[in-house]
């Protein structure tokens, strides 16, 4: 595994996202364990581009539990179609929120969170798992960040 992340320079989220794609390719080559794994991914996506909170639930016994995450303490379960986690995971896609107070359900865990990514990862098409990105500034994530965050589950699935 690669042991130092080269961290892009540019403000531009774009080539932030190009120079660390390759590199969670090189973080998790050769190793097995899926904690470890997911614990250096939300890690180096943290590091690389500064998120407020970044992590994943896992489904398991019928609910989202929290799994590896960077950022401030958060809810540990969250059912079926609750918050958007519960709802990227019921739909089976990507959902974008602008605004969290106006996506109704949404579960606060931090009250500093103002927009959100969630994209699920997939196992025998289901969801095994979502990502959840959270920005404390509004309307912060854009079709970039789902293009590049796409790619990154699609590496997950071949972790998981
Ligand atoms: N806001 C999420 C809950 C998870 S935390 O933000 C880390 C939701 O509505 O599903």
């Amino acid at each position: 595994m690669a042991e130092e992340l080269t961290i892009a320079t540019s403000q531009d989220k774009q080539e932030r996202y190009a120079t660390l794609i390759p590199q969670i390719e090189a973080l998790v080559e050769g190793e097995t364990d899926v904690i470890a794994n997911l614990s250096n991914i939300v890690a180096a996506l943290k590091q690389t581009m500064n998120f407020f909170w970044v992590g994943v639930y896992v489904v398991k016994e019928n609910q989202l539990v929290l799994g590896p995450f960077q950022g401030p303490i958060a809810c540990t379960r969250i059912n079926f179609g609750k918050g958007v986690c519960g709802t990227s995971w019921k739909e089976k896609k990507t959902i974008l929120v602008a605004d969290v107070e106006a996506f109704p359900g949404h579960i606060a865990c931090n009250s500093a969170s103002q927009s959100e990514i969630v994209l699920p990862a997939f196992k025998n098409e289901e969801v095994a798992l979502v990502l959840d990105v959270d920005s404390d500034k509004l309307n912060d994530f854009d079709n970039h960040d789902q293009n590049a965050l796409e790619k990154v589950m699609r590496i997950i699935e071949r972790l998981i």
